[in-house]
């Protein structure tokens, strides 16, 4: 695992950015996971200044979302297939048909979950898999006490994630859907390579749970620990509560540039 510790998130930004930006360029339709909330928004904005500056072309790329609400129309403004649309999909010039998510809006979830799995697979599985982390360590939707083993299925979000998503609801927790289709844990760490990123203090303890903490069911992040490939990029505050952070510094600042992230 790397920790990559950047001064703000427009360097960490920059930073996922290229290594997008070279896996596209070695592989024009690579499959690229990606998540929702406030995390992700400085890589999706990263993402199309460089569009917009000509240099970087998704047109071929396939993604696949991490997770979706159950219940809440795909019109809706806080259902992440109206997120994905306005931050990626109509700002990056994505193909709308390549881009899939689980079906919150299905009649049999089940059977919807298994179609995302297959769907996955189909697709020779996802190169790159965006994360962000919940305050209570979940990725995706994989709560505390989620299967380390688990695929995509249904969920039931805590009170604190229900509380942290408020702000996506006009402040409305009560608003936020209690139940999500997600990607397993099992199903993420398939990905050949995941891009954690977390910003400010409200994400410290989680993250230094993930990172140096034991791999457990009880911080579905640490799961990371067991995968070969994974970058974790975040800010000072993030940051606060890893014991390594000096070796991660130096780490990061001695790294051989053929490397990539
Ligand atoms: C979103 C997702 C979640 C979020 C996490 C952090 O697709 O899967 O795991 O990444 O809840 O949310 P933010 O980034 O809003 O703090």
């Amino acid at each position: 695992m790397d920790v990559i510790i950047v001064a703000d998130r427009r360097s960490g930004a920059a930073i996922i950015a290229d290594a997008i930006a070279a896996l596209i360029n070695r592989q024009p339709a690579a499959a690229l996971g990606l998540a929702t909330g406030s995390s992700p928004e400085p890589i999706y904005e990263e993402m199309t200044r460089r569009h917009e500056a000509g240099v970087l072309d998704l047109a071929g790329v396939r993604a696949f979302l991490l997770d979706e609400y159950v219940g809440l129309p795909p019109s809706h403004p806080a259902s992440y297939r109206s997120v994905i649309r306005r931050q990626v999909v109509d700002r990056l010039g994505l193909d709308p048909g390549q881009v899939t998510g689980p079906d919150g809006n299905a009649a049999d979830v089940l059977e919807a979950c298994r179609d995302y799995e297959a769907a996955i697979q189909a697709a020779g599985g996802i190169d790159l898999q965006l994360l962000g982390i919940g305050s209570d360590g979940h990725i995706g939707f994989n709560e505390p006490s989620s299967s380390l083993g688990s695929r995509t299925r249904l969920k039931t979000l805590t009170a604190q994630t229900r509380a942290d998503n408020a702000r996506f609801f006009d402040g409305n927790a009560e608003a936020v859907p209690q139940h999500v289709l997600t990607q397993g844990l099992g199903t993420i760490v398939e990905a050949r390579h995941l891009v954690l990123v977390a910003w400010g203090a409200g994400k410290a303890a989680a993250l230094a749970r993930c990172v140096e903490g034991p791999v457990t069911a009880m911080v579905p992040a640490s799961v990371l620990q067991l995968h070969p490939h994974v970058s974790v990029v975040v800010d000072d505050e993030a940051a606060a509560g890893l014991s390594l952070a000096d070796y991660y510094r130096s780490v990061f600042a001695t790294k051989p540039a053929w490397q990539g992230l």
